[in-house]
């Protein structure tokens, strides 16, 4: 940076630049007092604090170049943190090459990786807020083609062929059962190939730390490896991975204490679960929510400090029973589940949450609940008793809004800070 010094109360120093400070981070509310919403208020995560209840929910954008982040990923989460996300979880990242979902997803199996991705997680904490990564192996889901080629119909549900760049020969799974016909034929793991990955996930991990990340998630949902071992559907194996319910969890529980003993006892650990893989219309075994309620009683005694309840993607012919609370319930059956025996995790809801008054009430104490909503009608029907979830996980809803931090506070009457440059750009009016 070529001049003088600029004074740092004004200036907040970034590894290769400089940038206006956000003080306090954008998002945190400007005269805080007991009434102002559970959603607006800080969560603390063993040395991270979070100045408020809105995480980026982790998105893959198949725009990676042989795993390596581009300045597409600079803009795209950047504007994110620098609109009020207190944290930003960065998109699966594959602990391996031929575990990428598609040939254009993120990695962190080699050193090379760690640089593009310092400077995405530079800027977000040169704007005060926290970045987090999320750890992955696509199992049997890897090796698809990114986006979709309308002239060739084909797309991220297709496997990509070894000269669209693919490893159609090199997938893994559990056990040796295709996710569909468009997909790879996986080959199943060797007991010594398990324990290799959880090796690779905790090299993934110590590449994070150098990254500068301030927590990580683990993968395991979504039909991706390690949820493809949770699920006795997918995971049909002889050996001490495969069987029971504690043999099904092990290779999760190994990948867990590999990651915790790598990272500080200072960093919190994220683990993401498919809380049901909406298989019980087959009548046949099939991992459920009652399976991750005794899952998630275990998880805080190995470490893990939030757990981010998501569902679904492991099997083709799933039977979602979908509406606005349909995940975000089953986040709060969790909680009240791991309360009633005094273990402490936080939870994370993620899914379908599209307003200021559902983002509300799903962290919010005795709060009131919206009902059905089109996305810019928030009706309230009801009176709630408990928060279902301690942090709300937004996807969708930030790719449509990426302000949608900011017009929150602003519908609930709560002045946070803006950015320094967006100053004069506040929301006006009721509500917005
Ligand atoms: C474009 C896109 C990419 C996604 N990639 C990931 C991912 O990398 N990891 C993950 O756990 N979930 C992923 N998801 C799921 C979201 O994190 C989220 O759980 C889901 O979209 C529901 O939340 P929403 O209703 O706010 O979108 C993705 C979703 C979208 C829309």
């Amino acid at each position: 940076m070529p001049g003088t010094q600029p004074p740092m109360s004004i200036w907040a120093q970034a590894p290769d630049y400089v940038t206006p400070a956000q003080r306090p981070p954008v998002g945190t509310p400007l005269a805080p007092h007991p009434s102002t919403p559970t959603l607006f208020t800080p969560l603390q995560l063993r040395s991270l604090t979070l100045s408020n209840r809105f995480a980026v929910s982790p998105m893959c954008m198949d725009s990676a170049w042989d795993g390596l982040m581009t300045d597409f990923h600079l803009v795209h989460l950047g504007s994110f943190a620098l609109r009020g996300a207190a944290l930003t979880i960065f998109e699966a990242t594959s602990v391996a090459a031929n575990g990428r979902i598609t040939t254009g997803d993120v990695g962190l199996w080699h050193d090379g990786q760690i640089a593009p991705m310092k400077r995405i997680v530079d800027f977000i904490h040169a704007q005060g807020q926290h970045a987090g990564i999320q750890l992955a192996h696509a199992g049997r889901k890897a090796g698809n083609l990114p986006g979709h080629d309308p002239l060739l119909k084909r797309g991220v549900n297709d496997m990509a062929t070894v000269a669209d760049g693919g490893w159609p020969e090199d997938v893994w799974a559990p056990s040796a059962i295709p996710y569909n016909a468009t997909y790879a034929r996986p080959k199943a793991l060797s007991t010594e190939q398990v324990e290799g990955l959880v090796r690779s996930f905790a090299e993934a991990a110590e590449r994070a730390l150098k990254v500068g990340f301030d927590t990580m998630e683990i993968h395991a949902a979504h039909g991706y490896l390690l949820s493809e071992f949770l699920s006795p559907i997918t995971n049909k194996r002889t050996d001490k991975y495969g069987g029971s319910f504690e043999n099904r969890i092990r290779f999760l529980v190994e990948v867990i204490q590999a990651v915790r003993a790598v990272i500080p006892e200072t960093m919190p650990l994220l683990v993401r679960i498919s809380s049901t893989e909406w298989m019980e219309w087959t009548g046949e075994p099939s991992w459920d929510v009652p399976q991750s309620i005794r899952l998630a009683k275990l998880l805080p005694d190995l470490g893990v400090d939030l757990l981010d309840v998501s569902s679904g993607g492991n099997n083709a012919d799933q039977k979602i029973v979908i509406h606005p609370y349909y995940q975000v319930d089953i986040a709060g059956q969790i909680r009240e589940a791991l309360r009633a025996e005094g273990k402490s995790m936080l939870i994370g809801a993620v899914g379908l949450i599209t307003t200021a008054e559902m983002a509300r009430s799903i962290v919010q104490a005795d709060g009131t609940l919206a009902g059905e909503t089109d996305g810019t009608v928030e009706v309230e029907v009801g009176t709630g008793q408990t928060a279902k979830a301690d942090l709300v996980l937004l996807a969708r809803q930030m790719l449509r809004e990426p302000e949608f931090v900011l017009r929150v506070a602003h519908n609930l009457g709560v002045e946070v800070k803006w950015p320094v440059q967006y100053g004069r750009a506040h929301f006006r009016g009721a509500k917005v």
